[in-house]
């Protein structure tokens, strides 16, 4: 320790980003020969722009990590943010309340719809979320008499988290055997095919808890059509599973509504939320239940054991109103659903008059491109990352989908900051061609 702090490096760590500073992190998800490299080192954002250490700023085509729907540095919320700290630090919801959560779950309340919703639980992160939704809906069975009710099934290619729980659910494969996540207790269907889950249901239908799905598949931006969500309400009816719509991405706007699923023709029993909670300032999630399943926790006199020590604290709860009365403020849904209308045109443009632009899949602020690699067939997923690097060279910060990119500017994006978003990805696309062709 003694040696670290003698040393220049650590000097220069405390100003952000340098050689002490950069070999002491170890990123998520970049490749170790990418660790401590200035140009993916963020430093500071404002508006839709984040400044990188090697002193270039970048055009956030991600609402970070699809959070900041109204992107860096709103005022209101810092200041909710730093009041709070000030008033009241810490206090928690385990084993307490305190009036910042009730507050907030309140308000969370008014904007899910408290007719069909009643009762707010507070996580840390939408995969710990997602656990949370599990334990609650085989709890929830097992208050009813049905503790055989433990099975939770999921959609092929979707994401629900990385915790051991959350994992599990996620129906791409990230590496769950290397890692011993225990998916005995899940099943996976194939999204947008209702005969699979009926015929899943017609075999285990009596030892379903849950059904989990995204309103749109993340990966890839691929939105549940009307007749699938129609079969997952009719299915529940006759099969007696919780529905649990994770809207940790769909979330706040996202998709052209408050919540995706409030487009369907019936509401799930759980909805869980975090990206866009806070405006991405906060380590935050909720698990949003029906009164239905609040009910019976109530009849039962029964205590769901979970608890986070971070979940619901003055300051993540401050952030949450704040952001809410923002989002009222700034019209942030009816700024993204122009957006949209705007994103729509835009991308149909380049999937119509771009040649290397295959397609474009999603719904809202929510959205993909797909491209064609030089031989004319979809563009190879290995390629994925170059590409992304050439449009970061371009100007800005996209993340990878399948044989593309994903593209979800905050709601309050200009037409201009479109216009050039669009403009960097095509600038990108054009120099990855021309790399690969010289390769
Ligand atoms: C639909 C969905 N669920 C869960 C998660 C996991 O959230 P977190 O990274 O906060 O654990 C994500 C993250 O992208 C997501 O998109």
């Amino acid at each position: 320790m003694t040696e670290i702090l003698s040393n220049g490096a650590t000097a220069q760590a405390s100003e952000g980003h340098g050689e002490g500073a950069a070999h002491a992190l170890w990123p998520s998800l970049l490749a170790p020969a990418q660790h401590g490299d200035d140009t993916l080192c963020a430093v500071s954002a404002t508006g839709v722009r984040v400044r990188f250490a090697d002193g270039r700023e970048l055009l956030d085509g991600s609402s970070g990590l699809w959070n900041t729907h109204l992107g860096y540095g709103n005022a209101a919320i810092a200041d909710a943010a730093a009041r709070a700290l000030r008033d009241a630090s810490y206090l928690s919801v385990f084993r307490y309340e305190n009036v910042y959560a009730r507050r907030a779950a309140a308000a969370l309340l008014d904007v899910c719809g408290a007719r069909h919703y009643g009762r707010v639980l507070f996580s840390t992160s939408g995969g710990a979320a997602n656990d949370l939704a599990m334990k609650v809906a085989r709890h929830y069975h097992a208050l009813r008499g049905e503790e055989r009710r433990k099975v939770v099934v999921g959609l092929r290619g979707s994401y629900h988290g990385l915790t051991y729980g959350s994992f599990g659910l996620t129906g791409e494969d990230l590496g769950q055997r290397l890692y011993g996540v225990d998916q005995r207790l899940v099943r996976h269907v194939t999204a947008n095919d209702p005969e699979d889950i009926a015929e899943l249901m017609r075999r285990q239908g009596s030892q379903v808890a849950a059904v989990v799905v995204e309103p749109v598949l993340g990966s890839g931006a691929v939105p549940l059509t009307r007749e699938y969500v129609e079969a997952l309400l009719r299915l529940r009816e006759e099969h007696g599973f919780l529905l649990v719509a994770d809207e940790v991405a769909t979330g706040f706007g996202r998709t052209g509504s408050f919540f995706a699923s409030r487009e369907w023709a019936g509401q799930p029993d759980l909805l869980i939320a975090s990206k866009g909670l806070t405006n991405g300032t906060c380590a935050a999630a909720v698990v949003v239940a029906a009164r239905s399943v609040a009910a019976a926790f109530d009849a039962g006199g029964a205590i769901l054991t979970h608890g986070e020590t971070q979940a619901g604290t003055p300051v993540t709860c401050a952030s949450i109103l704040a952001t809410l009365s923002e989002m009222r403020r700034l019209d942030a849904v009816a700024s993204g659903s122009r957006l949209a209308a705007r994103l729509d045109a835009v991308l149909a443009e380049l999937v119509a008059g771009h040649p290397l632009v295959a397609e474009t899949t999603g719904l809202g602020c929510f959205r993909s491109l797909r491209f064609l690699g030089a031989d004319g067939a979809p563009l190879r997923q290995a390629e994925v990352p170059d590409l992304v690097a050439a449009i970061r060279r371009a100007g800005a910060i996209v993340h990878p989908g399948v044989n593309g990119v994903q593209l979800l500017p905050a709601l309050t994006y200009t037409e201009a900051e479109l216009a050039e978003l669009v403009e960097c990805v095509v600038t990108g696309l054009t120099a990855h061609a021309r790399s690969g062709a010289r390769g």
